[in-house]
């Protein structure tokens, strides 16, 4: 229960500035204050901390559209997630703290509702909502049968009242972050999920609610978790793969500092199915008790630097955004089509006919391709010397790309030059086939692209832009329309939707609204637990 000094009825918290909620009907009120503004909403369960504070600033900060979201946050301590003889009756609540913590974070209002609000009907009517049980009986779900399951019913309850655009959450309940990500998916919810990095304090421990049962031995005690993942970690970096290694040193040093292991697992991050072997990228995540006091942490475990993939048709805006998502991710920008378009340059200035890949052939060997500049630097193309930068990109070269880039010995040198690009990872590669020929691996794979009617007004202005001629729009129509049918139809590695990638339309975006979409979808595939951009990790 909350205090009942508290005001229930509508108000402002703390004299000011943060309005605190109650009821649906004060919630729905405020709500239709601003609809011009974005609501971002931060669901707690109080006794707010670090981690949380951390979430709340992110849900403020300003978008692609530049408008200040809202941001809501909700306190509600959810009998249902809690088992029998789990913590609920002596769970910490603070809505002073909280509420002081909430206005230091910027936050327009608190919700802090009655359970009758959340479940009008009682508990024992109540409409449940059942996450598939690969994800809710796994880790966690083990030992908490049910948990998931009424995480998924609040936090859908909460979303129905608020209806937010946005829905922040913590990295550090990776299977609930995975869970919500799923269910909000499945039911089709109009809200997208931003996950935010695990918050730690001095020695490591990541930051939670439930610290404030540890006594002053115990939170000393508790900093052995954090090391006993990076143990796991430095033995992982050091070459040992196999699950039981792994899985053996973190049990092996949470015994020797004294915490009780409960599970200790090595799994496949977004199916949150075990794995015998580390390859790739996987979750190591542990729970151990310490005292009273249950904690979770986890470290991802990646044998390279990120790889995204942009694919998609010509005209699409594809290099203009992966450029500047590369550089906001400060990772190379590998631009395949640069490729094609020098090697086509290449042929063209040898007098080869680029239709026939027997005089193509040849011209390949020895060909020296490079591309320089580094992570946010602008791109030069070399080739055999020649600064090639400007010359691939014009019109002659534009209308022979495709039948040059069709050829199997092409793709063949390319390809494999890509591979060696990109063998440590990080990079965010455009072209045709990169997520499925090039890097099938890929983290994020995103297939990018915009109507013919759309490309061919980008490709008009771009010629004008550049004081070429523009052809009539019929005309770029159709020479769009015959370059997709060309590469989609080209036996080499055609123009393809990888079966993992999504699709992204740009019709009507801006291109910070586009790279604000590649965002969500990168970090939904690589979160910032696992990898976060130099300059993120030297300010945090
Ligand atoms: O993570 C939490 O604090 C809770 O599980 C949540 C998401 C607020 C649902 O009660």
């Amino acid at each position: 229960m909350l205090r009942t000094h508290l005001p229930l009825g509508g108000g402002f918290f703390d004299g000011y500035r943060v309005h605190l909620l109650s009821t649906r009907a004060q919630l729905a009120a405020w709500r239709g204050e601003q609809p011009e503004r974005p609501l971002h909403f931060v669901p707690t369960m109080g006794a707010l901390h670090q981690g949380h504070r951390s979430l709340l600033e992110r849900a403020g900060r300003p978008r692609a559209a530049g408008t200040t979201p809202r941001v809501l946050l909700s306190i509600f301590v959810n009998p249902l997630q809690f088992g029998p003889g789990e913590d609920f009756s002596r769970y910490p609540r603070d809505l002073e703290a909280d509420g002081a913590l909430a206005r230091a974070a910027g936050v327009a209002a608190l919700f802090a509702p009655q359970q009758e609000e959340i479940y009008p009907g009682g508990e024992a009517a109540l409409t449940r909502v059942i996450p598939p049980s690969s994800l809710t009986a796994v880790l966690c779900g083990r030992s908490r049968p049910g948990h998931f399951e009424a995480v998924a019913t609040v936090v859908c309850r909460l979303l129905a009242l608020v209806k937010p655009d946005r829905l922040l959450l913590g990295e550090k309940d990776w299977q609930q972050l995975v869970i919500l990500r799923r269910v909000i998916a499945d039911l089709g919810l109009p809200t997208s999920v931003e996950a935010c990095g695990t918050v730690r304090e001095h020695d490591g421990l990541a930051c939670s609610s439930r610290h404030r049962y540890l006594s002053a031995s115990e939170r000393l005690q508790a900093g052995a978790l954090p090391e006993a993942l990076d143990a796991a970690e430095a033995l992982y970096r050091a070459g040992t793969v196999e699950a039981e290694a792994l899985r053996g040193i973190v049990r092996q040093r949470l015994n020797a500092s004294g915490l009780a292991l409960e599970a200790v697992d090595l799994v496949q991050p977004h199916s949150l199915a075990a794995k015998d072997r580390a390859n790739r990228f996987s979750l190591l995540a542990v729970a151990a008790h310490c005292g009273s006091c249950r904690l979770i942490d986890h470290r991802f475990l990646m044998s390279r630097l990120p790889i995204v993939a942009i694919d998609g048709p010509a005209g699409a805006g594809k290099s203009t955004v992966t450029r500047a998502f590369a550089r906001r991710l400060g990772l190379l920008y590998l631009d395949t089509g640069a490729m094609y378009r020098a090697v086509t340059w290449w042929v063209r200035q040898q007098g080869a006919d680029p239709a026939d890949p027997a005089a193509v052939a040849p011209l390949l060997d020895g060909l020296d391709l490079r591309l320089l500049g580094g992570a946010g630097v602008e791109q030069q193309v070399l080739l055999n010397g020649h600064d090639v930068t400007a010359a691939i990109r014009s019109p002659e070269v534009t209308a022979l790309v495709s039948t040059v880039a069709a050829h199997a010995c092409v793709r063949q040198a390319l390809t494999a030059q890509q591979r060696a690009m990109g063998e440590r990872g990080g990079l965010v590669a455009e072209g045709r086939d990169i997520g499925t020929a090039v890097f099938p691996d890929a983290e994020c794979k995103v297939f990018l692209t915009a109507t013919v009617a759309e490309r061919a007004r980008r490709r008009a202005f771009d010629l004008e832009q550049r004081g070429f001629p523009v052809p009539p729009h019929e005309e770029l129509e159709a020479s769009i329309a015959e370059r997709d049918r060309l590469d989609s139809s080209r036996q080499e590695a055609p123009l393809l939707q990888a079966e993992d990638a999504t699709e992204l339309i740009t019709d009507g975006l801006t291109i910070a609204e586009v790279i604000e979409a590649l965002d969500g979808l990168f970090r939904q595939r690589v979160p910032e637990d696992a990898w976060r951009p130099q300059a993120a990790t030297d300010e945090g």
